[in-house]
């Protein structure tokens, strides 16, 4: 018999839209870049492969990279050493290891709605409540502080943000940020702080919650950054009174990241910087792009992404996100629908722009043309 916390926790509906996909469907549904990671990356790591590489490293991670993500973190808090650092399989992993070292079972966790897949199931299998606070597209995606103030209990612990976001595109403005750390001290609660899409901004800069408060742990990754999805590297940053329990956990679940990518995106991060600038210049085409096609659609509204790539349109059709996903699918497009995000995602689609711009005129003409008929 299976343990009962594997019935509180689904696949993602990003996953099942994914897999249900017939062959040579366009893909708008996956958030990883299109991209390869920077040509000398690759060389790093089949230089760290060859050069005999391949053995469990420490735990939290090579120093060497610890220290230079540190190094980056100092700008924000002049403390941030190595201690800091633990060197994760991607933000997934560093989410996971969050959640089991923060959240007693009991315990309530604000997680957004809509937010990313992993929040809520991550909050249920470390045995507390995930607590949903509302994001809607009339307040551009920002949290509702007089609702933040009624959902907060004595049992809550903690409070999960995603800036930029995934699914809604939203980046907070400083103050916006200000507010929630203001907010998380008057309550005692940890921020648990995904910001996986940091760099990925348009016209406007992310602001980081490190070096806010002493209660804060940032998930990072460079899944997304450095083009590598498929590599399962990220880290947390946590203040030291945090760092011995987390890196405790995710030796449970690990062991140690990844020796030979850890060698690679060291060199990555010091000369990945002209492969970034050029897929984010796509990025912004793109986004130009999806923007303006959504714009054209009968009953459809967009709130523009300011970060991350996915556009978040809501669609007052009076159907199910999961019909309007699954009659695009039949027609050939992969799109991920709004309530796998949770049950304010309902009349939204989340459309991945890690696509080509021929794959998002495509599959744009798909979602025009159904809009068009269930408009009529
Ligand atoms: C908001 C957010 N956080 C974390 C992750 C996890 O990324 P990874 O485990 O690839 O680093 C993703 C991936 O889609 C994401 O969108």
């Amino acid at each position: 018999m299976v343990a009962q916390r594997t019935r509180e926790v689904e696949i993602s509906g990003i996953r099942k839209m994914f897999e249900a996909a017939p062959p040579n469907s366009i893909n708008l549904g996956l958030g990883e870049p299109d991209f390869d990671p920077a040509p000398e990356v690759i060389e790093a790591l089949c230089t760290a492969v060859r050069s005999g590489k391949n053995h469990y490293g420490p735990s939290a991670g090579i120093p060497e990279l610890r220290d230079k993500i540190a190094e980056r973190y100092r700008e924000l808090d002049p403390g941030t050493l190595r201690e800091n650092v633990i060197v994760t399989a991607g933000g997934s992993e560093g989410l996971m290891t969050a959640a089991l070292a923060l959240y007693d079972p009991g315990t309530e966790v604000l997680v957004p709605n809509p937010g990313f897949v992993l929040y809520a199931p991550h909050a249920k299998l470390a045995g507390a409540v995930p607590v949903p606070y509302s994001l809607y597209p009339a307040q551009k995606y920002i949290p509702d502080f007089d609702e933040l103030e009624r959902l907060v209990s004595p049992r809550t612990r903690a409070i999960v943000v995603n800036s930029p976001s995934n699914p809604t595109g939203a980046v907070f403005p400083r103050s916006v940020v200000d507010r929630i750390v203001a907010f998380a001290d008057r309550h005692n609660l940890t921020i648990v702080s995904d910001e996986v899409y940091e760099d990925i901004v348009y016209g406007t800069t992310a602001t980081s919650f490190w070096g806010r408060s002493d209660r804060v742990v940032i998930a990072n990754s460079f899944s997304k950054t450095l083009a590598m999805t498929g590599w399962r590297l990220g880290f947390l940053v946590a203040p030291k009174s945090y760092a011995a329990a987390l890196n405790k956990i995710h030796y449970h679940i690990l062991a140690c990241p990844s020796t030979p990518v850890q060698v690679a995106v060291l060199a990555g991060i010091g000369n990945g910087s002209s492969s970034f600038q050029a897929m984010l210049k796509e990025f912004k085409a793109r986004r130009e792009l999806v923007t303006r096609l959504l714009g054209k659609m009968p009953g459809l509204s967009l709130v523009p992404p300011q970060g991350a790539f996915y556009a978040f349109p809501h669609f007052d059709w009076h159907r199910s996100s999961a019909e309007v996903a699954h009659a695009l699918l039949a027609r050939g497009v992969i799109t991920t629908p709004g309530d796998a995000f949770g049950s304010l995602g309902a009349s939204h689609l989340r459309i991945s722009f890690a696509a080509s711009q021929k794959a998002i005129r495509d599959g744009l003409k798909i979602l025009q043309t159904y809009a068009d008929e269930v408009a009529k």
